[in-house]
């Protein structure tokens, strides 16, 4: 009640400032203009558009389309021996990148992708509690998070909807979320790397989009190989 009470009283303040703010444009103009703002604030319009283009923008790259589904399911085993798990360490990521092709650096750049989406609580919890290398603000408001385990949180701390280099200077300072985050900047051969991106969004973006360009040439259905599949999540 007492919250509710103090919310009628904002919304009311809010109405009074409104009402004050609509009845001093009214005595400018009645009307709406496309040049309403035209001397009270002539760069409105390019500063909307300039901020709404920087959030939208994520790097580009063109795909070469045609690829086919696959014509089994994958196996646990095959998911296991193939995707990185996130306790792995620095020499174990490097390993598992380069089982596919991929160069260190191109590692460090594909994880980058980390600067959006989220992770649930259960996959990074043994680091938040119990590793040294981790900033304390945001080892305590993490954990507040997780407070049921089931939660999600962002990968990026900083800005969890830009795609952008925050993701490494968070690594340089200690607020990595997975453990794997982590290890690329933890005294080991990818800091250099980390450094470099976490300085240069223009190299990121383009060292990331070439490597996610490469990803998606990791042997590729084509042709009769596989099947078109008319429920994408099983085989025919
Ligand atoms: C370097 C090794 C990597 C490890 C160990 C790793 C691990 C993980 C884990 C544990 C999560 C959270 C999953 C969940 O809780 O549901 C996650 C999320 C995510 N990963 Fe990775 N990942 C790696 C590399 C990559 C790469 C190469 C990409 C893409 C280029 C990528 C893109 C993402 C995205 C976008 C999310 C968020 C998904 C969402 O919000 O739904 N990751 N990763
Ligand atoms: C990294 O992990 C592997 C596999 O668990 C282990 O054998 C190796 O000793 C670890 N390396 C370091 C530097 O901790």
């Amino acid at each position: 009640m007492a919250s509710f009470k103090s919310s009628s009283s904002t919304i009311t303040t809010f109405k009074f400032h409104l009402g004050a703010f609509l009845l001093l444009v009214g005595v400018a103009s009645a009307q709406l203009a496309s040049n309403f703002y035209g001397t009270s604030c002539p760069s409105v319009l390019s500063v909307i558009k300039s901020a709404v283009n920087s959030a939208l923008r994520g790097p580009s790259w063109q795909v070469p389309l045609g690829r086919r589904d696959s014509a089994t399911a994958g196996s646990v085993s095959d998911v296991n021996s193939n995707i990185p798990s996130p306790a792995l360490n620095v020499s174990g990521l490097i390993s598992a990148f380069s089982n596919k092709g991929f160069t260190a650096k191109e590692m460090v750049a594909l994880s980058g992708s980390h600067t959006i989406g989220q992770a649930r609580c259960t996959t990074f919890l043994t680091r938040i509690n119990s590793e040294t290398n981790i900033d304390s603000s945001f080892k305590t408001s993490t954990q507040a998070q997780c407070q049921n385990t089931n939660n999600f949180v962002p990968l990026d701390v900083t800005s969890p909807t830009s795609f952008d280099s925050a993701y490494y200077r968070n690594l340089l300072n200690q607020k990595g979320l997975l453990h794997s985050d982590q290890q690329l900047f933890s005294g080991g051969s990818t800091d250099a790397q980390v450094r470099a991106y976490s300085s240069n969004q223009g190299a990121f973006r383009a060292d990331f989009a070439n490597a996610m360009k490469k990803m998606g040439n990791l042997s590729p259905l084509t042709g009769t190989n596989g099947q078109i599949r008319t429920n994408c999540r099983k085989a025919n």
